[in-house]
């Protein structure tokens, strides 16, 4: 087979990448690269860098609306499965930019393009693992939505891609990169609570978890629905699975437990240094939304044990006031005190109420632009990012493993070294997702 100059070697960049050298063989060809216009995967100060977006949905406005409020950032390829969607964002770039986008259904032709430097994965949690691997080795960086993936595997497949590559990536659970969730962790790391016993995460959200109750139907026009499942099994078309509410379905996703559990996790398991589980409980069930088409429960607690203290992650859906009187929150005791924190701020006061003043911290929910702008330092530093997949994986893993004991109906020993559970093989049956051909998942 012949191979053009150019295809020669962009093949030799992707297989130095493969060999853990990509970045010192990007350096050493730079020039040339410059020359043919192909990405170097190394970037100084001033240079532009040239997002692919796949998944043009709701998530996709904010984060692209994070990477685009910096001027070197250029956005010229789009892809979704929607054209209603393609059309609504190639507008957004357009006006921000003065440019029109190649819009795609197809990924892999964003995965094709040497031109592009890092690729946005915005698709529902069943299309994270894929293009994320495939634009790893194809020596883009990538800022992938959370949670890392629909199951551990896919989340661990990432890791290691990731690794191989040597790429830089970030989940997206800005919250990490919020002002205050940093300073109430420094807090905990203070070690003022004293010993800490207890960690609670809620959510509580009277505007999440259903579906509704629609018939099965034709495919909308512009949309290719056999794209959007991808390695998921086929089903007929049904609006109650479609754009958002596929969180609610065990094929696409996690329900609550994964949706919202990453973002709170993620601030406890930061608080408490990352640890990890021992065993796991979880219980619940679709107790209000009887006549609803989801499939994930609106209401769930799990119950981990971490050895030294435990932690209850609870949920309602559809449901309003919470503890604590927040809709969300964590909650983190100590025997010297006791922790609160939501989107809104955060507040420390004695473990009995009446014994002692409450110091309250405002807070704004707003690590987004920050954690986009620490994704685009590290591209440049080449150092790892604040919610790098390590830690994504991890955080992912414990939301993951609430749903593997609910689904699997018993507790679970989990050993984390081996990434297996120990005592529940019908847990351990679910521990990474079942593709649909043609699809493959590389591990
Ligand atoms: N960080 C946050 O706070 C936050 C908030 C909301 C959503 N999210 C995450 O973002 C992701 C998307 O959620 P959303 O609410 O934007 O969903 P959405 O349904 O609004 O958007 C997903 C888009 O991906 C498209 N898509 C599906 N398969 C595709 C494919 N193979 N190729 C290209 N496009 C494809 C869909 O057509 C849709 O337009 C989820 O993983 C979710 O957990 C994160």
């Amino acid at each position: 087979m012949s191979m053009t100059r150019r295809g020669f070697l962009a093949k030799s960049l992707v297989s130095a990448g493969a060999a853990g050298v990509a970045t010192t063989a990007a350096r050493a060809v730079t020039p040339l690269n410059a020359v043919l216009g192909l990405s170097t995967g190394v970037l100084g100060a001033n240079d532009k860098i040239r997002l692919g977006l796949i998944g043009c949905g709701g998530i996709a406005h904010a984060d692209l609306g994070c990477f685009l409020k910096h001027k070197e950032v250029e956005c010229p390829i789009i892809c979704d499965v929607d054209d209603s969607r393609i059309a609504d964002l190639t507008g957004v770039i357009e006006k921000a930019r003065g440019t029109k986008p190649e819009g795609v259904k197809d990924f892999r032709r964003i995965i094709d393009r040497k031109d592009i430097d890092a690729v946005l994965v915005c698709t529902p949690d069943h299309w994270h693992a894929l293009p994320t691997i495939h634009a790893c080795q194809a020596g883009k960086d990538v800022y992938c939505e959370k949670p890392l993936a629909t199951s551990i595997g896919e989340g661990a497949a990432m890791l290691a891609a990731a690794r191989k590559y040597d790429r830089v990536v970030q989940m997206g659970t800005q919250w990490r990169s919020g002002p205050h969730y940093a300073e109430a962790v420094d807090y905990v790391h203070s070690g003022k609570l004293g010993k800490i016993r207890q960690i609670r995460c809620w959510a509580y959200l009277h505007w999440a978890g259903d579906a509704g109750n629609t018939p099965d139907a034709p495919v909308p026009d512009g949309v290719d629905y056999d794209m959007w499942l991808g390695p998921a099994p086929k089903r007929p078309f049904n609006e109650a699975r479609f754009h958002f509410k596929f969180r609610w379905f065990w094929d696409y996703a996690g329900g609550l437990m994964t949706d919202w559990g990453v973002h709170l996790l993620n601030i406890a398991m930061w608080a408490l240094k990352y640890p990890t589980p021992k065993m796991v409980n979880c219980t619940g069930g679709k107790y209000k939304l009887v006549d609803d088409l989801s499939e994930t429960p609106d209401t769930q607690v799990a119950m981990y044990d971490f050895g030294d203290y435990s932690l209850i992650w609870e949920h309602h859906s559809r449901a309003g006031a919470g503890l604590e009187g927040r809709e969300h929150g964590i909650a983190i005791w100590g025997d010297k005190g006791k922790l609160i924190l939501d989107a809104h701020g955060w507040e420390v006061g004695p473990i009995q109420a009446e014994k002692g003043e409450v110091e309250k911290h405002e807070g704004k929910n707003d690590g987004r632009p920050a954690h986009v702008g620490n994704f685009i330092d590290c591209m440049r530093s080449r150092e790892r990012c604040v919610e790098d997949f390590e830690v994504g994986h991890r955080i992912s893993t414990i939301a993951h493993l609430g749903n593997l004991a609910l689904r699997s109906g018993r507790s679970i020993q989990w050993d984390a070294k081996n990434g297996r559970v120990t005592d529940n093989d019908d847990a351990n049956k679910l521990l990474t997702a079942p593709y649909r051909a043609p699809w493959k998942l590389p591990v």
